[in-house]
């Protein structure tokens, strides 16, 4: 049996789909599975299912419940390992690895991001490395998925799009390797299935190097209205992450992650996802044009 840790979010979610389509043993962690139900109905089967879907379990597990993430990895062969990013969650990824390694876990899958460990990324290219450290140390199979941004952060520009307004662009020019989550964790089912991947740190983008407007184009076209980018300077940055409710460590660790972009260090394109998958990674207009109903369109 597989358990997926951050079941509900981006990752984590397709992870489970992937897993169960393919017929393994799954069992999906949530800190509230009535909750994690009523997503499911789109994204994680609920096991109530017919046919391979039936094989997912969805349990209630807290990392700040230590007993419940014990009695969730009971029985697991191999956990992927989603830990909450943030200045305070070392202590957390570590005892999340120790827990795994304590119930006879073989292998351990943990999504991290890239640019860990590069100083110039400031704070946030700390918050993995305890968690990184601890899965390489631990004596288990692990294999550590460093991704670079999300497609899917974009989603967060649909209310504005929808009311004619313009997009937050906290990078500039910036390019980055855009990466499909969907090709994430199809990177991650394979790491859970195959000890080929063990020892490995993958750096996982797309194909192509986007900004920030280079995607708003992108998206303007594959939604067939306009999509304008608004810059902000650090200031603004900091200003509208308070506005949004993020408090001043993580703001400040999103800021020197943006600074990074901005200045061009994120222009990384690797070759990983197709070495592991075995053909390209999907583009940013494939993955826009598969959700342009999140946009308002049909
Ligand atoms: N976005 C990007 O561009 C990007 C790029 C590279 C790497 N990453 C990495 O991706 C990771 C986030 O993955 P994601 O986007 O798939 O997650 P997500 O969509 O933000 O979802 C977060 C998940 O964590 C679970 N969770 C939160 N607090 C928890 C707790 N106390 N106990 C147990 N579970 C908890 C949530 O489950 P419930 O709410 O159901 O309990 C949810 O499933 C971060 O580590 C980030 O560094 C992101």
């Amino acid at each position: 049996m597989i358990l997926i840790t951050g079941a509900t979010g981006t990752i984590g979610s397709e992870v489970v789909r992937q897993l169960a389509q393919r017929g393994e043993k799954v069992r999906a962690l949530t800190r509230d599975p009535s909750k994690a139900k009523a997503k499911a109905r789109a994204r994680v089967p609920d096991g109530s299912g017919s046919g391979a879907e039936a094989a997912v379990e969805v349990v209630r597990g807290d990392y700040l419940d230590p007993a419940s993430v014990d009695a969730a990895m009971s029985g697991a062969s191999a956990v992927f390992l989603v830990g909450v990013l943030g200045p305070d969650d070392a202590d957390r990824d570590r005892a999340l690895v120790e827990q795994a390694r304590a119930a006879g876990v073989h292998r351990v899958v943990k999504l991290s991001a890239i640019g860990t460990g590069d100083p110039a990324v400031g704070r946030v290219g700390s918050w993995h490395l305890p968690g990184e450290q601890a899965v390489r140390e631990s004596g288990l199979e692990w294999t550590v998925l460093r991704p670079s941004a999300f497609a899917s952060n974009t989603l967060s520009w649909a209310e504005a799009i929808r009311a004619g307004e313009p997009v937050p662009n906290m990078t500039g020019d910036g390019l980055q390797g855009v990466i499909d989550p969907r090709d994430v964790s199809e990177v991650a089912v394979e790491a859970l299935l195959s000890a080929r991947h063990a020892g490995h740190t993958y750096t996982l983008t797309g194909t192509e190097l986007l900004s920030v407007p280079d995607q708003a184009a992108v998206l303007a076209d594959v939604l067939g209205r306009p999509v304008v980018t608004e810059d902000l300077t650090p200031d603004e940055s900091r200003a509208r992450l308070t506005e949004w409710g993020m408090n001043t460590e993580y703001a400040e660790g999103v800021l020197a992650g943006s600074a990074y972009v901005r200045g061009g260090r994120n222009a990384v394109v690797t070759e990983e996802v197709r070495q592991v998958l075995g053909r390209p990674p999907r583009t940013y207009r494939e993955w826009a044009v598969d959700h342009r109903a999140a946009f308002g369109e049909s």
